[in-house]
């Protein structure tokens, strides 16, 4: 990613600080994350316990080990998994969730484009505020 801030900076004219240019790079990777989320996954996954969510809420996913929501009715195939949600792993859902985990009761989503794949990770990390793990505990 490092060598689209030049770019930016150039289009911006902030060549002479480049640590502001990453940071507003970053919001605006979590801004369209934000955006591509409502459209892609908000239908069935809240960030939270606290809104209803058809699928299990997806705050603090990164770090996660699948399946470990508390009183969330995962399928056998999810639940047994054993695997933990690697941006790599949750890259390989967004792209063909039911081929990565035959089984699984997540419909399909096709987001195959990594850019998109990028900004919906950028807005997941942001709704990561601890370590994933503690969750199962
Ligand atoms: C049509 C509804 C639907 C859509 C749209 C959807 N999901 Fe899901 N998702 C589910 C269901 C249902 C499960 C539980 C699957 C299971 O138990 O096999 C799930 C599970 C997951 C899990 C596993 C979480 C855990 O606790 O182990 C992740 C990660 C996830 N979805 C991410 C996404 C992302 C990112 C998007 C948008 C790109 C998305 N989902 C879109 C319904 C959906």
């Amino acid at each position: 990613m490092k060598h689209i801030i030049p770019a930016l900076c150039l289009a911006i004219g902030c060549a002479t600080q480049p640590a502001i240019a990453e940071t507003a790079f970053e919001k605006i990777k979590v801004d369209a994350g934000a955006q591509l989320f409502a459209a892609e996954c908000r239908r069935c996954h809240a960030t939270d316990a606290d809104h209803e969510s058809y699928g299990p809420p997806l705050e603090n996913v990164i770090g996660r080990a699948a399946g470990s929501y508390p009183d969330y009715e995962y399928s056998i195939a999810l639940e047994a998994s054993g695997i933990v949600w690697t941006p790599a792993a949750l890259r390989a859902w967004m792209e063909d969730n039911d081929g990565f985990m035959p089984g699984t009761k997540m419909r399909h989503v096709g987001i195959e484009d990594r850019t998109v794949q990028d900004f919906i990770l950028a807005y997941l990390d942001s709704i990561t505020t601890r370590d994933g793990a503690a969750i199962s505990e």
